[in-house]
């Protein structure tokens, strides 16, 4: 084993532009927010809730997919899920505002995106929606607040897209070393 190993899981999660419409069956959606339920989070206060859009449910994924921005629509409109993610950032027992909300929301999304690739499905994470209109549209209270929009499906065949999704598909992946992120006690000062 190298030295850098790391768990394949890791290597083969993308954040794919080809999507398969393929129905994903229920018993592996939920087995996807098992893995997000076992999340750590402060307190344990487990504050992530989840809006299920599958495709076959068309009144559900239309709703979901017209807030996605239009860039987003065009790929994952083949995802066989949509999902919102909230966050309960002000608890409704205490009134407490809960500062590590959206981490911990984060974290559970992290151990939904392991599953699926486990399943051998993919996700793709999105900041690219309506986030003002989800509250009044699906009668969400107050104090949970969306954070993204996250499609959920089998890879599809890069002839079945748009050049420019192909395109970008195709596109080498990258991330910083780690002498850039990874400091001693003097601010950017590699550990490594
Ligand atoms: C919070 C968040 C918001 C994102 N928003 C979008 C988005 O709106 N549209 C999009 O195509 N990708 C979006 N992405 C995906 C990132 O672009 C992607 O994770 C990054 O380029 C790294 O690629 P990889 O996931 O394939 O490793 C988002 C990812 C995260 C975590």
């Amino acid at each position: 084993m190298d030295d850098n190993y790391i768990n394949q899981l890791f290597e083969e999660r993308r954040s794919t532009v080809v999507f398969s419409p393929r129905e994903i069956k229920d018993k592996k959606l939920a087995s996807l927010f098992e893995a997000a339920r076992w999340a750590p989070s402060s307190y344990n206060a487990q504050p992530w809730r989840f809006i299920v859009a599958p495709r076959n449910n068309k009144d559900a994924f239309s709703r979901v997919l017209g807030l996605l921005s239009p860039k987003n629509q065009e790929w994952a409109k083949n995802a066989g899920v949509l999902l919102i993610s909230l966050a309960e950032v002000t608890s409704e027992k205490t009134e407490k505002s809960n500062y590590y909300a959206m981490h911990d929301v984060a974290q559970a999304v992290s151990f939904l995106t392991l599953q699926a690739t486990h399943l051998g499905l993919f996700v793709h994470q999105m900041g690219g929606f309506e986030r003002e209109k989800v509250n009044g549209q699906f009668n969400i209270p107050e104090n949970f607040q969306p954070v993204t929009a996250i499609a959920i499906g089998y890879p599809g065949e890069l002839k079945d897209v748009s050049k420019e999704l192909m395109l970008r598909e195709m596109q080498s992946r990258s991330r910083n070393p780690l002498q850039e992120i990874v400091f001693t006690t003097k601010w950017e000062e590699s550990y490594f």
